[in-house]
C-alpha cells in the first residue's frame, strides 16, 4: 500500500480474532455464493489501518502471480469469477477517507492493465462512494485504487478474499490463523465454520 502511515494486517483473524462472526453473515455469504455458484470459504482475511497520510494507493488487482501486481496469463476462454473480495469500508468511501477507484471491463475482458502508470488516475475509471459500514464486493480481477484522504483520522478497511469450495487452486495471498479463540467461534458459528473448514495453504 502506497503511503506514510498504513499498515496492512494478513490475516486480520490473528490480530482481531473478534472479527470471526462479522465474517459469517449470511445475506453476504448468499451473494458470494451466487456469483461463484458454489459454497463459499474464506481464503484471506485482512485489514488496512491508515490515516490521511497515505499517498494515492497504486492501481492493482488481486489476480493470482508469485508477485504483487503480477499473475500468471488468462487462461484461453476464461470467462468467468474465480475469486471474490469483499472489503468493508467503516468510514465509507468518500472525499475525506479518500475514494475508491475501480477501472470496471468485462469477464471476457484481457487483465493486462489498461495504462502503464498505476499512480495516476486513469480515465474511464468510476469513482465509488458509500456510506461507513458498506461492503463492497468484486472479482479480484478488478483494477482497483484508492484516492488520498482529504481530511485527518484513521481509516480501518477489512475483508477477505473468497473463493468456491471446489476452487481448490491456491493463491498467493491465502493466509488462515490457528487459535483457541478461532476455534471457539467455529464450534459456536455455522456459518463461520463452513466458510472456514476448507484451508488451502499458500504457495508463498
Ligand atoms: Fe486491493
Amino acid at each position: 500500500m502506497a503511503g506514510q502511515f498504513g499498515y496492512v494486517l494478513h490475516p486480520v483473524l490473528e490480530f482481531a480474532p473478534d472479527l470471526a462472526p462479522f465474517y459469517a453473515q449470511q445475506e453476504i455469504v448468499d451473494l458470494l455464493a451466487e456469483i461463484l455458484q458454489d459454497e463459499v470459504r474464506l481464503a484471506h482475511s485482512g485489514a488496512i489501518l491508515c490515516n490521511e497520510t497515505r499517498r494515492f494507493c497504486d492501481w492493482h488487482c488481486h489476480l493470482n502471480g508469485n508477485q504483487f501486481n503480477q499473475w500468471y496469463p488468462k487462461p484461453e476462454n476464461h470467462q468467468g469469477v474465480d475469486r471474490l473480495l469483499c472489503n468493508v469500508y467503516l468510514h465509507g468511501s468518500n472525499s475525506a477517507t479518500g475514494e475508491l477507484l475501480v477501472y470496471p471491463r468485462k469477464v471476457t475482458d484481457p487483465w493486462e492493465m489498461p495504462f502503464d502508470d498505476p499512480l495516476i488516475e486513469w480515465q474511464g475509471q468510476k469513482i465509488i462512494t458509500c456510506p461507513p459500514g458498506s461492503a463492497v464486493i468484486f472479482d479480484t480481477a478488478l483494477f482497483h485504487a484508492a484516492r488520498r484522504p482529504t481530511e485527518t483520522g484513521h481509516r480501518y478497511i477489512w475483508g477477505g478474499h473468497y473463493q468456491g469450495k471446489s476452487n481448490l487452486t491456491n493463491h498467493r495471498e491465502d493466509n488462515w490463523f490457528q487459535s483457541p479463540f478461532i476455534e471457539q467461534y467455529r464450534k459456536n458459528n455455522p456459518l463461520f465454520a463452513s466458510l472456514t473448514d476448507v484451508r488451502i495453504p499458500s504457495f508463498s
